[in-house]
């Protein structure tokens, strides 16, 4: 590109990531007032094994998520965000701190809390009412024919209807994805524990599912907790961002996303959102360049055939 093209480019204006807009300002105080769900006090979880040296996988996290909160957690490859699901969802012991849902310490899993994971969960012999009914008549509260009713609503929340008497390995990637949500709802759990549960889905099932949860969350009181390492799905879902640090995982940022609610795909080329991600970007990029920067890269050129 020459120097005079150059010189006429206007410079590209993204707002910080700071700027809110009345509207979203207004929402954040309202969403700070309410109740808190969740409160993690100095979470630290090192895991040790028998002739290896222990690792560090949290190191003293400290944040809360407010009613009906769509809290995303995000940071690099591991930096303990799977592990942090998992203490909350009481399936590993926290080496240090503590961890309150509705002001009551966590102590083991419970049906408090829901859980939806990358890997497909659903058990294979089961349809797919009878997975989203499992939980309920595991309770041993409700009769078969209360759970099938509250399992059908669920379904119906879910858009999976028709799919009720499908088997799990008929089901797409996505729909297999939101029969799990129905199952995590369906006990009416205070909050949901998604840990990359749209990773293995391709990109457009993705950003589908990133609206039906969006769409399901406005119509149910849950709080959420959801874990990814894409940035876009973060700032595209999240009230706030926890943007985490590895070895040792800790807590780096705890950032509020400026974009308006409700949100839609177009708002991916509006102002708020480009300064959000590239706020994220400037926060997560550079720690992978510098672990780029450490491969033993030799050269296998000859002088005069660079690559601009
Ligand atoms: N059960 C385990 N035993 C030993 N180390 C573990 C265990 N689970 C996780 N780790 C280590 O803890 C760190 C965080 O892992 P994880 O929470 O899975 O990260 P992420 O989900 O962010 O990729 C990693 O270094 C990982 O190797
Ligand atoms: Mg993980």
């Amino acid at each position: 590109m020459s120097a005079e093209m150059k010189s006429t480019e206007a410079p590209l204006a993204v707002p910080s990531y700071l700027d809110q807009a009345p509207e979203v300002a207004a929402r954040f105080s309202r969403l700070k007032q309410r109740p808190v769900i969740l409160e993690v006090r100095d979470l630290s979880k090192t895991f040790t094994a028998p002739g290896r040296s222990p690792t560090v996988a949290l190191d003293r996290i400290s944040f809360q998520a407010h009613r009906r909160e769509l809290l995303c957690v995000i940071g690099p490859s591991g930096c303990g965000k799977s592990t942090l699901a998992r203490l909350v969802a009481g399936l590993e012991e926290p080496s240090g701190g503590e961890m309150l849902l509705d002001g009551t310490p966590i102590r083991g899993p419970g049906s408090d809390r829901g859980m939806v994971f990358q890997s497909y969960t659903l058990f294979p012999w089961l349809t797919v009412l009878k997975n989203v009914m499992f939980g309920l008549e595991v309770g041993g509260q409700m009769s078969d024919s209360e759970a099938e009713s509250e399992a059908r609503t669920w379904l119906q929340m879910v858009g999976l209807t028709k799919f009720a008497t499908a088997y799990p390995h008929q089901l797409s990637g996505g729909m297999k994805q939101r029969a799990a949500i129905a199952r995590a709802l369906a006990n009416r759990p205070r909050m949901l524990l998604m840990d990359e549960p749209f990773g293995a889905l391709d990109a457009q099932t993705r950003c589908q599912m990133q609206s039906y949860l969006l769409q399901i969350w406005r119509q149910v009181d849950i709080t959420i907790l959801f874990i990814t390492h894409d940035l876009d799905e973060a700032v595209y879902l999240a009230d706030r961002i926890l943007i985490l640090d590895a070895h040792p995982g800790r807590l780096r940022e705890l950032m509020e996303v400026a974009v308006p609610r409700p949100r839609s795909a177009d708002q991916f080329l509006s102002p708020a959102f480009i300064a959000a991600r590239h706020h994220l970007e400037e926060l997560i990029h550079p720690r992978a360049v510098e672990a780029a920067d450490k491969l033993p890269v030799f050269r296998m050129t000859v002088v005069g055939d660079e690559v601009e």
